[in-house]
């Protein structure tokens, strides 16, 4: 039988990159692939869940079933949508790797070879986890993604109560066959009761049943 678990539940999922134009033609972002994420909305569609999916620009198909879908490019479009979606959402999962900084300024011609003063100045995006966990309603589950190279439970933990999550997932990226574009994943779920749960390597799509489960028993305390 279908599980129902989350049935009539409202979750937001963000996924992939964003990208940070420095002129028309480059920008900075990162190797996410958006795997996890959309394996995430896949298995809530799947469990009854209304998924509302924000993605940042990804190449693997959208899964079907969604109840919005909404594509960004940068951090900022992703923090507006995010915000004009929040309210009615009982769950929001942030798979999403944000880009932490943007150009100061986007250069609106290419800039060529020839430039003399090759600096760039970086200034902060919005930390749209940070902003959620801080103004969260009593009704709202916030979850966190993190990618850690070492003291994989320490910083984890430091981000799960920084951002007043109620549970993280820390990829070790570290290891092959995880994190970045991977189709599994290794990690250790952290939530605000400071449980720790290793889950050894399994599929992005397994994990996320895994991940929901462990929501389920969280809320049920
Ligand atoms: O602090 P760090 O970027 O490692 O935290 C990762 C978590 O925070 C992820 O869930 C990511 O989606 C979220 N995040 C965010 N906005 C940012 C940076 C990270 O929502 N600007």
């Amino acid at each position: 039988l279908p599980q129902t678990d989350f049935k009539d539940k409202n979750i937001l999922i963000t996924a992939g990159p964003t990208r940070e134009w420095i002129d028309p033609v480059r920008y900075i972002s990162n190797p996410s692939s958006g795997k996890m994420g959309y394996a995430l909305a896949q298995a809530a569609i799947e469990r009854g869940a209304k998924v509302t999916l924000v993605s940042g620009p990804v190449t693997i198909d959208k899964p079907k079933g969604l109840y919005h879908f909404t594509s960004v490019e940068t951090a900022n479009e992703m923090y507006e949508t995010v915000m004009t979606n929040l309210s009615p959402q009982d769950i929001i999962i942030k798979t999403a790797a944000v880009s932490d900084y943007r150009p100061k300024d986007k250069f609106e011609n290419k800039v060529k070879k020839d430039k003399v003063n090759t600096n760039l100045e970086l200034i902060s995006n919005p930390d749209i986890l940070y902003t959620i966990g801080k103004n969260k309603k009593e009704h709202q589950f916030v979850v966190g993604f993190a990618a850690e190279t070492n003291n994989i439970i320490e910083e984890g933990m430091k981000k799960l109560i920084k951002k007043q999550l109620d549970l993280i997932v820390v990829n070790d990226i570290q290891s092959d066959d995880a994190g970045f574009q991977s189709d599994t994943n290794i990690v250790t779920l952290i939530d605000k009761n400071k449980n720790i749960r290793e889950v050894p390597k399994v599929t992005k799509a397994t994990l996320s049943h895994i991940i929901l489960d462990e929501i389920v028993k969280i809320q049920k305390g």
